[in-house]
């Protein structure tokens, strides 16, 4: 039998944008579905994106990974994965509001999209100096944390070493998949930690500068927007001599 593939893709500007270009993946999804596991990596919290699924033409996935990386959970089962969330048990999402609470340019996002290991603010257009000094407040107080900014506008404080990647990177090794069968595709900068993992990258067409500036070997620009960008790259990576 052959190995298993898995495709790893954002859902939001990468997966969902263009309706007619989705229908085109699923066709090759069905086509593949024996040899490939689909998993969803989103920023928004798990049962979003069920509801995505129900509601649109995503296909249901073999698992998603929610949260920008602080859940991953099975589907349809809903089961987390073990062994990942535990290991930033020791997070304290209050701990970090009341330390950034003094900066005016954070507004912190509705309260649906913040859970106990997310903790997720708005800030237009921060720059590298402000986000390093979020970074040395929460060391300071105690709170070591991975922030990761996207879009010029979403910036998300998560415990240090969580993001999609490092998630995508855990369920991997459960699965017990080799990196070079792993695909990843994204449009934004919460996707960059996926990239350069030894996976085999996609950045979509209609992708931000933050992700377009990435580079290197294991990294394909396509041409094309949306789902007929993470098309175009799973020909290009699955085209003779790649993985
Ligand atoms: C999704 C989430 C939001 C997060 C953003 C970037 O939009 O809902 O909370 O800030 O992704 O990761
Ligand atoms: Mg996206």
């Amino acid at each position: 039998m052959k190995l298993p593939l898995v495709l790893v893709s954002d859902v939001d500007g990468t997966l969902l944008g263009d309706a007619a270009a989705l229908e085109g993946f699923c066709r090759w999804y069905v086509e593949q579905q024996a040899r490939i596991r689909l998993v969803y990596a989103s920023g928004r919290f798990y049962e979003s994106i069920v509801e995505s699924i129900r509601t649109t033409g995503l296909p249901p996935p073999d698992a998603i990974i929610g949260g920008v990386g602080t859940e991953i959970r099975d589907f349809p089962s809903g089961r987390s994965v073990q062994g990942w969330q535990e290991q930033f048990s020791h997070f304290r999402a209050e701990v970090v509001r009341s330390c950034l609470a003094r900066y005016d340019a954070l507004q912190p996002q509705p309260e649906h999209l913040q859970s106990a290991y997310k903790v997720s603010y708005y800030a237009i257009d921060a720059t590298d100096a402000f986000l390093a000094a979020l970074h040395a407040d929460l060391e300071q107080a105690g709170c070591p944390a991975q922030i990761v900014y996207s879009s010029r506008r979403d910036l998300d404080v998560l415990p240090r070493g969580v993001d999609k990647g490092a998630a995508a990177q855990f369920l991997i090794g459960q699965w017990g998949v080799d990196p070079r069968r792993v695909m990843v595709s994204g449009d934004s900068g919460n996707d960059a930690s996926m990239f350069g993992r030894g996976f085999r990258g996609i950045v979509v067409g209609n992708a931000h500068d933050d992700l377009k500036a990435l580079g290197g070997d294991g990294v394909f620009i396509a041409r094309q927007p949306y789902a007929a960008g993470v098309l175009e790259g799973l020909q290009y990576w699955l085209s003779d001599g790649k993985p």
